[in-house]
Formats: structure tokens, sequence, C-alpha cells
């Protein structure tokens, strides 16, 4: 009743224009490294009008083509990618990427200069993760088409501890290009309560992990789907950061500085503390193997109650934006 009356007085989902996109509803599904968000994930996404980012972290620069290429044979909304700065390979994957003529390229944890001269090079906006408006305005003066702010709530590596709700005004006074806020985002209401803050969209990680097109195995879903707020974690992770993530026997070695070193090590992050190795432990968790993979979530994953398609979560949140 109340979503007819707003309705009729007019009221509308807010676009999100980034650069020359425009997504019809303001919601970017983040990149999950490793695997978890693909083609079949980022393009349902886009289908719904939001932006779908496949993640490149821990793929093969072939790997990411293929799965760009299969994300625009099944649709034709805005399809991006997100490759963490950390990751040896990142030049060679974002080149791959802007050769596949992306929509859009996110990096997270961390930017370079020369991504931006990449992206203005092939006309391909260029949209940083960061956690500070020192941080956002640098971003701005390089050329960022936006920035994604993300706060402690969010689930994988964190730049900050504090609050998004917190830096996003910041960011919003401290730039002119668009911002999207990121961490802890997970229905309708959360999404309105970012807006208010000034944020042009959103980024949501968690909510899309725990949909039926992500590509995590059905036990990473479960394993998620029925933890207990209680089991939320933070870990060191190799990368130099912390991470957020959710208690399992893993991160209980990890807690009890049991050595986890891997066996091998084949080099896949520029910088590495090789406490363990933190892309074999995504890749295990993404593919059941919840006891000794790492499975990162944001801190609100316990407002998750059942695993749905993209196209629910997308009625469910246009549903609730407009009733809040
Ligand atoms: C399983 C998982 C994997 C993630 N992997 C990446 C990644 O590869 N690169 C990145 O920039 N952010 C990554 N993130 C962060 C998300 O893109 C997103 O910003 C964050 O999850 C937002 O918080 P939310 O999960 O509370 O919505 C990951 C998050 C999760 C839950």
């Amino acid at each position: 009743m109340l979503l007819n009356i707003k309705e009729e007085l007019g009221v509308k989902i807010p676009e999100l224009r980034l650069a020359d996109l425009v997504a019809k509803v303001p919601v970017i599904q983040g990149g999950m490294a490793v695997r978890i968000s693909m083609a079949p994930l980022a393009a349902a996404v886009a289908e719904e009008g939001g932006i779908g980012l496949i993640a490149g972290s821990g793929l093969s620069v072939a790997e990411l083509r293929a799965e760009i290429r299969e994300a625009r044979r099944r649709t034709k909304g805005i399809i991006g990618v997100n490759i963490m700065f950390a990751v040896r390979e990142f030049a060679q994957l974002v080149k791959g990427a802007l050769e596949e003529k992306v929509d859009l390229l996110v990096s997270g944890a961390g930017f370079s200069r020369d991504m931006f001269t990449w992206g203005r090079e092939t006309n391909t906006p260029v949209v940083p993760i960061v956690s500070s408006a020192k941080l956002a305005k640098l971003a701005e003066r390089l050329g960022a088409a936006a920035v994604i702010v993300e706060g402690e709530e969010a689930g994988g590596h964190l730049g900050t501890d504090r609050s998004m709700r917190e830096i996003l005004p910041e960011v919003k006074e401290a730039v002119k290009i668009p911002v999207i806020g990121a961490g802890g985002v997970v229905n309708g209401e959360d999404v309105a309560e970012v807006l208010k803050l000034g944020a042009d969209g959103v980024q949501m990680g968690t909510r899309f992990a725990l949909s039926e097109e992500s590509s995590a195995a059905r036990e990473f879903k479960n394993y998620l789907l029925n933890a207990k707020e209680e089991d939320m974690v933070i870990v060191h992770s190799p990368v130099g950061l912390p991470g957020r993530g959710i208690r399992n026997p893993f991160t209980e070695k990890l807690k009890a500085n049991a050595d986890v070193k891997p066996q091998g090590c084949d080099g896949c992050l520029k910088e590495c503390e090789h406490t363990f190795c933190v892309l074999k432990r995504l890749i295990q968790a993404q593919s059941g193997d919840v006891e000794e993979g790492l499975i990162f979530s944001g801190s609100k994953f316990h407002k998750i109650k059942e695993i749905l398609s993209v196209h629910q979560i997308f009625e469910n949140l246009k549903r609730e934006l407009l009733q809040a």
C-alpha cells in the first residue's frame, strides 16, 4: 500500500550515475575473491539494473577474460571487475580486463597512479576503494570516476577501524565525484540509511555471497547462514591488513598461533607475511572446505536469513527502500 502511495507521489529509486554509466538501482555488487563473484552473479546483478563486479584476484588473466566474456554473453547490463592492488598480477589482470572492454575497474586494498592512466587510455572509469577523506581526495585528483568508501563493517580486508557511517559524510564533503558506501548494507533500509548520509549508491558484498548465483559452495553459504553474531572474527591477513570473517577451526588455529604456513608458495602477492596463504585459504572456503578455509564476511551477516536469487534480493531491496 505504502509502495503504491509513494509511486503515485512519484517517489522513485534513485539512479547511480558514474561517468557515462547509469545504473537504474544504486547498488554495486562488491567484488568477492576468490571465485565468489564470477560471471553468473555479476551478470544477474547487472540484469537487475545494478552494477555487477567479477573478482579478478586469484584468477589467471585467461580465466578473468573468459569470465568477462561469459558475463557479457548473459547480460547487456553494467559489468566491471574488482582486482586487489596487493596481487602480484594486478597490472596484467587490469590490462586484460580493459582489453575485454569492461565498463569499470574497481581496485581493492590500495591503488596506483598507473591504473588511472590505463583507465584514461581506454576511457574506462576507475573506482578505488578508500577508507578516508584524505585518500578519496587523492583518488579524485588522480582521476577516479567515483570512490567506494568501505568501513570496518565490511567483509574481507579492512583498511580502517572506523564505521563507514562516520567516514562517508567526511568523504562527501571532501570530493565532488560520486561516493558509494560499503560495509554492513544487507537490506533496503540499510541502503536508504546510507543514501541519507549523502551516498550516491552502495556496495554490498555478503548479501550477494549468500545468493543463488554466487559461486561459493553450498557448504560456504550454509556455514555463513548458520553462524551466530558472536562467531564473527578479525584475523590478521598476510597481506598486512586485518580481515573480517567467520570463526572456524582454521581461525581457531590462527588464534592459537598454530603453524599454518603453506607447503609451497607461488608468490601471488606483491608483499606477503607468509604466515598462511590467504588466496589458497579463500579458495578452500569457496570450494566448500569450511573447516580449513577462510570465510570472509561483513559484520551484518546475521541479519541475512536465507539464500535468495539475485532477482528476489533486488525485489526486496527496492520494496524496502521505497518503504524506508
Ligand atoms: C567473501 C568476500 C570476499 C571479498 N573479496 C573482496 C575482493 O576480492 N576485493 C575487494 O576489494 N573486496 C572484497 N570484499 C569486500 C566486498 O567487495 C564489499 O566491499 C564488502 O563485503 C561490503 O561489506 P558487506 O559484506 O557487509 O556488504 C569481499 C567480501 C567478502 C564477504
